[in-house]
């Protein structure tokens, strides 16, 4: 039996970092406020001349130099965003060319906020069929390129950053199981206004930026993550005391709280990234993933659980043996 194993691991985040004191002369809101409802403390936030893809360059080196691979070895780079740099060419070959990798299938996957889990469970499935022996993974987004900086409801959420993950055949265990799923009748909960096929040269009213019904949104997010943690356990026969680590999407403090309570576990046992980075989206769970891993936290040999939920609604979850 073929499992896919993570060997190496990165992240990048931009050097702007923007602390909820300076979002307090920008929009009507407090410290207080957004750090009690959402948990964030700071975000980083990309310069004008940054792209998605020099963040995730930066990532996906850290990520190969971990995994102690080179350009040579990846047959398969797969990113999942929703901010990629062009319409095409995608960012999966924008970033085969930077990192000097050739002849091997790159693309990127669109999935809102559960685009990392989504680009894994790809490249595990092309892993386990023995088609690819080298997968290089990434989450990487630039959202706050899409934010209106005078909304309030909106602004304080979001952060920009990258994360990478090397994933190879393996003996051992592994990713044990992966569950997608998607409902589009929430579409207009949480959407951007704008594509290449719609409204690009006629924006509507509202404008172009991130539309969301921040308190719908939460209570699908609450009820829809704890279900889809449920499913993974289920699947594989275990109970919520072997999971060592939750390595959920990074949205809100309270909707980590909330899900970390239906599986009865600690928060000391939930990788917490939400205060430094906000809301990164597709980047989210690779680079709480790193975060945990690097400073020692999540060892080798333990079980993980990987979740997120992003807009159409978007969902998923990765149960793995790290
Ligand atoms: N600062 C101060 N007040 C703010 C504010 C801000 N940044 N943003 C909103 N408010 C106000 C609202 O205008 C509202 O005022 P009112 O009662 O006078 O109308 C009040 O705070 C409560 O707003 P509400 O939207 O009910 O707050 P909430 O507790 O639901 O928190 C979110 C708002 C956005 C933090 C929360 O709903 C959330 O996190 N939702 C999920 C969003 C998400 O995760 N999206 C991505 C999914 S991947």
């Amino acid at each position: 039996m073929i499992y896919s194993k993570i060997a190496g691991t990165g992240r990048y985040l931009p050097e702007r970092i923007l602390t909820n004191a300076e979002l307090e002369t920008m929009v009507d809101t407090t410290d207080e406020w957004i750090r009690t409802r959402t948990g964030v403390e700071r975000r980083h936030v990309a310069a004008e001349d940054q792209s998605t893809s020099d963040l995730a360059y930066e990532a996906a080196k850290i990520a190969m130099a971990e995994a102690g691979v080179t350009a040579e070895d990846i047959d398969m780079l797969i990113v999942g965003t929703t901010t990629p740099d062009l319409v095409f060419p995608n960012i999966g070959t924008l970033l085969q060319d930077r990192l000097g990798i050739h002849n091997c299938p790159a693309f990127s996957i669109e999935a809102a906020c559960t685009g990392f889990i989504y680009a894994l469970t790809t490249a595990d499935k092309f892993i386990r069929a023995g088609e690819t022996k080298c997968a290089l993974v990434i989450g990487a987004e630039i959202i706050t390129k899409l934010i209106d900086w005078k909304d309030r409801t909106t602004c304080v959420l979001f952060g920009d950053g990258a994360g990478a993950v090397v994933l190879k055949p393996s003996e051992e265990p592994g990713i044990l199981s992966c569950h997608l799923g998607a409902d589009g009748q929430y579409r207009d909960l949480l959407y951007f206004p704008i594509g290449p096929s719609k409204n690009l040269f006629n924006p509507p009213e509202a404008g172009a930026y991130i539309q969301m019904k921040g308190n719908e949104v939460f209570k699908v997010a609450v009820k829809t993550l704890g279900k889809v943690a449920e499913e993974a356990l289920a699947a594989n026969n275990i109970s919520k005391d072997d999971i060592d680590w939750l390595i959920p999407h990074q949205a809100n403090i309270r909707i980590i709280q909330a899900t970390a309570k239906r599986l009865d576990m600690p928060m000391e046992k939930v990788i917490q990234t939400v205060q430094d980075h906000g809301n990164t989206s597709a980047a989210s769970v690779p680079m709480a993933l790193d975060v945990g891993i690097r400073d020692g936290r999540i060892k080798r040999g333990q079980t993980l659980l990987l979740e997120a939920f992003g807009g159409g609604f978007t969902w998923g979850s990765v149960l793995l043996r790290y």
